[in-house]
């Protein structure tokens, strides 16, 4: 049984986790729309991972007899700009996500769930890989620099996705 305030901060997750599918997928058609087929390739698998981890909030507050609430989302941007720029805003993204998993950590603790706290390791660990696999992306973005956008989109089609094994 959920406490309240872990019932709304799981559902709070929820939303973001659900919002970054959004936002994700609007990245993936901006990068598509321009010809970036590599990026919106790992664009949408990554869209297609933070479902899966919208589920897992969502199938968590089921089995512990609270209520999943599905919620509005906010429409994510249409324009990234440039692929330096979009690959920025998914690395600020994913660390506003790995703080917000910490404070359901801070949470759980405060609330005495330890339940909660045992199941919630594996997003503190999907967090460093998510952020990992992200700075790596922006560490090769630097070495090609902004001259070889093709040999960069294809590279990108060789890189597994992160999330939600
Ligand atoms: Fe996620
Ligand atoms: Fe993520």
């Amino acid at each position: 049984m959920l406490t309240n305030a872990m019932e709304t901060i799981l559902n709070q997750q929820i939303e973001k986790e659900g919002y970054s599918s959004n936002l994700y997928l609007a990245m993936a058609v901006w990068a598509e729309s321009n010809g970036f087929n590599g990026i919106s390739k790992w664009l949408y698998a990554q869209s297609e991972e933070e479902r899966l981890h919208m589920l897992k909030f969502i199938h968590f507050v089921g089995e512990r007899e609270g209520t999943a609430i599905i919620p509005e989302f906010k429409k994510p941007p249409v324009d990234y700009g440039n692929v330096k720029n979009l690959f920025d805003e998914v690395f600020k993204h994913e660390k506003y996500i790995s703080a917000s998993i910490n404070d359901i950590v801070g949470k759980s603790l405060d609330e005495r769930d330890y339940t909660t706290h045992t199941w919630i390791q594996w997003f503190v660990n999907e967090q460093i890989e998510e952020e990992a696999s992200v700075k790596e992306i922006l560490d090769k973005l630097t070495l090609v620099g902004d001259k070889n956008m093709y040999m960069f989109d294809r590279d990108i089609l060789g890189m597994r996705v992160a999330a939600g094994e």
